[in-house]
């Protein structure tokens, strides 16, 4: 999968290169560019934003830049290369376990991170024609830009690609994966020793029981999920 970033702060992005999502960028698994935005601009000043027409506080981002910007990230695509353009806006679609896995199975994103009150409209409109556009919110709050949430969309997105976790396994049992079986979120989990600090692992983990065990996981999942997200719990299920 071939990700571009454009942000006015290229080092936010670093830390994409640390752990398991580094080790798929190093391994060619994620081809990540990240693109400074003041590298395309022209004056003294590397200028990327200015005042909005019709009044109100703040400033908004240029067109000339993100067009420049764009351009040079789509201009070597093939004839039949249509990416995804992600613009992290409070104001976008809530993104979520299900939309992480829609981008993981794409081959091309180009995130473009807005800071300031956002980016000037003609933008997204003019790319539409080349790109399928996504506007996302990460959660319903504000950041002072978008580069936070993409570090947490591109992290969310590229574990799911194929040979990422060190544990083939472990991707389908995360909360709100859908192929978890039972209630969308894991209940607790542990691991040795059997008696830490006088408390006790339960008894079914180590019964070697694995009907038992899942039955358990189940219920623990249930409650985990009606204590801490009501929202999602599915009580006209019984
Ligand atoms: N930019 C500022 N706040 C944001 C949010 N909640 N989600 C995505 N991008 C943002």
């Amino acid at each position: 999968m071939r990700i571009d970033i454009i942000t006015i702060f290229p080092q936010y992005l670093e830390p994409l290169r640390l752990s398991v999502i580094g080790k798929a960028i190093e391994r060619g698994t994620v081809d990540l560019n990240v693109h400074d935005l003041r590298d395309f601009t022209h004056d003294r000043h590397r200028t990327v934003d200015d005042t909005p027409f019709g009044g109100g506080p703040g400033m908004v981002m240029k067109p000339e830049p993100w067009g420049e910007a764009l351009d040079a990230a789509l201009s070597n695509r093939q004839a039949d290369q249509r990416p995804t353009l992600v613009l992290p806006t409070p104001s976008g679609q809530r993104f979520d376990q299900p939309m992480a896995a829609g981008l993981a199975a794409t081959d091309w994103l180009i995130f473009a991170c807005g800071r300031y009150e956002g980016i000037d409209a003609r933008v997204v409109e003019h790319f539409r024609e080349q790109v399928d556009v996504r506007e996302l919110s990460i959660g319903d709050y504000v950041l002072a830009g978008g580069e936070a949430a993409v570090l947490v969309m591109a992290e969310a997105t590229i574990r799911l690609l194929p040979g990422v976790l060190g544990n083939a396994d472990s991707a389908p049992d995360d909360s709100f994966s859908p192929t978890r079986e039972g209630a969308p979120l894991e209940g607790p989990i542990y691991t040795k020793p059997q008696v830490w600090r006088g408390l006790e692992v339960p008894a079914v983990l180590r019964s070697g029981d694995h009907g038992a065990v899942a039955d358990w996981r189940r219920a623990q999942s249930v409650q985990r999920t009606s204590e801490q997200r009501p929202d999602l719990a599915q009580d006209d299920l019984g």
